[in-house]
């Protein structure tokens, strides 16, 4: 593992795919051995490996309260929801309690407002506590995608959001809201993402994953040698 540090950032580069699993499923363990927590699930697939990682630890999650810092605006059993992903990769012998947006509301709007709510009680009142985002090669990260109106919100926690390229709405934890969690580490992994990598990490440039970065109390990035390779040499 080869630690880069450009100014001010934590970044860790692991050899490979699986490397990087090892170790955020290992980050997650060692938070879970701190007691309760709340642990924001990133979607797509790059996290799978880490949630298959720690279903083969029969990782204990039962202090734990799983929620899902964006989901696509799909049926949960939908082959492009996060939390089915989540919930196939899990498993089901991690023992904690996972909140889901509620998709048989009917509206976007409605299943994000309900879902800011039952995230508030599910939470306790408290700010999240380890947050797990990823990062499209468009630098998007949870659904806040560039130029989408999501971005701009400042008073809420979890909104709808329109997202043109897409033709389709998403559900998304707001910059605010991912900002004010104990911890954010984003797990990125893939040649695709390398340019990206450079243009966020390296250049600086305010994508939507550098906002937050940048917003958050505490940050760690986590990169596989593809995603990291066009940075520079660790400092
Ligand atoms: C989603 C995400 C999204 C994801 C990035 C990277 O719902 O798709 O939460 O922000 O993290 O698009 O996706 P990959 O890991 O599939 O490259």
């Amino acid at each position: 593992m080869r630690r880069t540090y450009a100014v001010g950032m934590d970044i860790r580069v692991y050899d490979d795919r699986t490397g990087l699993a090892d170790a955020a499923a290992q980050l997650i363990v060692d938070r879970a051995a701190a007691g309760t927590f709340s642990l924001g699930l990133a979607g797509g697939s790059t996290p799978r490996a880490t949630y298959e990682r720690l279903a083969e630890m029969r990782a204990d999650l039962s202090g734990a309260t799983l929620w899902l810092g964006d989901e696509r605006w799909v049926d949960p059993d939908h082959r492009d929801s996060n939390a089915r992903m989540a919930r196939e990769s899990l498993g089901t012998a991690h023992g904690a309690s996972f909140v889901v947006p509620d998709w048989s509301l009917g509206e976007p709007e409605t299943a994000a407002a309900a879902y800011e709510l039952a995230l508030d009680r599910a939470l306790e009142g408290r700010p999240p506590g380890l947050v797990l985002l990823g990062m499209g090669d468009d630098g998007h990260t949870a659904s806040l995608f560039p130029g989408t109106r999501a971005l701009e919100v400042t008073d809420r926690n979890y909104v709808a959001n329109w997202v043109d390229e897409k033709e389709a709405w998403r559900l998304t934890a707001t910059v605010p809201f991912l900002a004010s969690a104990d911890q954010v580490v984003f797990l990125v992994a893939g040649e695709s993402k390398a340019a990206m990598v450079e243009r966020v990490i390296e250049r600086a440039e305010p994508f939507p994953s550098r906002v937050v970065s940048d917003a958050a109390r505490d940050v760690i990035w986590m990169l596989d040698t593809a995603a990291a390779s066009r940075l520079g040499r660790p400092l």
